[in-house]
């Protein structure tokens, strides 16, 4: 017996129920894998990927960080990101943040929680920068909900400014970045209709110059 024996007999009885429905699924799976999107969610517990959107292994190529975010410096998203789109040719990739998320909290009330206060820097810089947009706000809950909301508008930004985003616009390549916000009181997903498809739809000032012999 060990500590982790629930998670292996969920394991087997998992593979066995996916088995049962299509026997040759995990050879078919071993063999590529051909995601036509790449999610980029926050790694809270209670938003799970592929189970909230009802897709299967194989469908959903994923990166999860602390309050999903697109940073232009952080290398691991980055390569996740470069390789959905110029290997996996991925044609969506959703920035899905939620409502109540505890990253954004944790700035909202000034909290510090060690070195993840680091990380968060981003979220208070987005904080600060939108001041004006929480005069209104009734209450915290309704400040975090804002601040959430905005965090994905700015970060579907942040991806759009990305080289591989913009090269893959100017060498045509069919690609379109989504906000989503998910509902943990109600499971329920939401579009913020903050979508880009091409490069015309980047601000001038934040397009990046189409590098010679490449694109
Ligand atoms: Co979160």
């Amino acid at each position: 017996m060990t500590v982790l024996d629930r998670l292996f007999d969920n394991n087997s009885a998992w593979a066995e129920e996916i088995k049962k429905q299509d026997p040759r699924f995990f050879n078919k799976l071993s063999e590529q894998q051909s995601p036509e999107y790449l999610w980029i969610g926050c790694s809270d517990s209670r938003v799970p990927a592929n189970e909230i959107v009802g897709m299967l292994p194989g469908e959903l190529f994923v990166h999860r960080n602390i309050a999903n975010m697109v940073i232009h410096t952080d290398l691991n998203c980055l390569s996740v990101v470069q390789y959905a789109i110029d290997v996996l040719k991925v044609k969506h990739i959703i920035v899905c943040g939620h409502y109540g998320c505890g990253g954004v909290t944790a700035v909202v009330q000034d909290k510090r929680y060690g070195l993840v206060d680091n990380w968060l820097q981003h979220i208070k810089d987005i904080y600060y920068r939108h001041e004006d947009r929480f005069e209104r706000c009734l209450d915290e809950e309704e400040r975090v909900d804002v601040l959430c909301e905005i965090n994905v508008v700015e970060q579907v930004l942040n991806l759009c400014r990305t080289t591989m985003v913009q090269d893959a616009w100017n060498r045509g390549q069919e690609l379109s970045l989504h906000g989503l916000i998910y509902s943990i009181r109600d499971g329920i997903l939401r579009d913020l209709q903050v979508t880009y498809d091409s490069i015309k739809d980047v601000p001038a000032p934040m397009r990046i110059p189409v590098l010679l012999g490449r694109v």
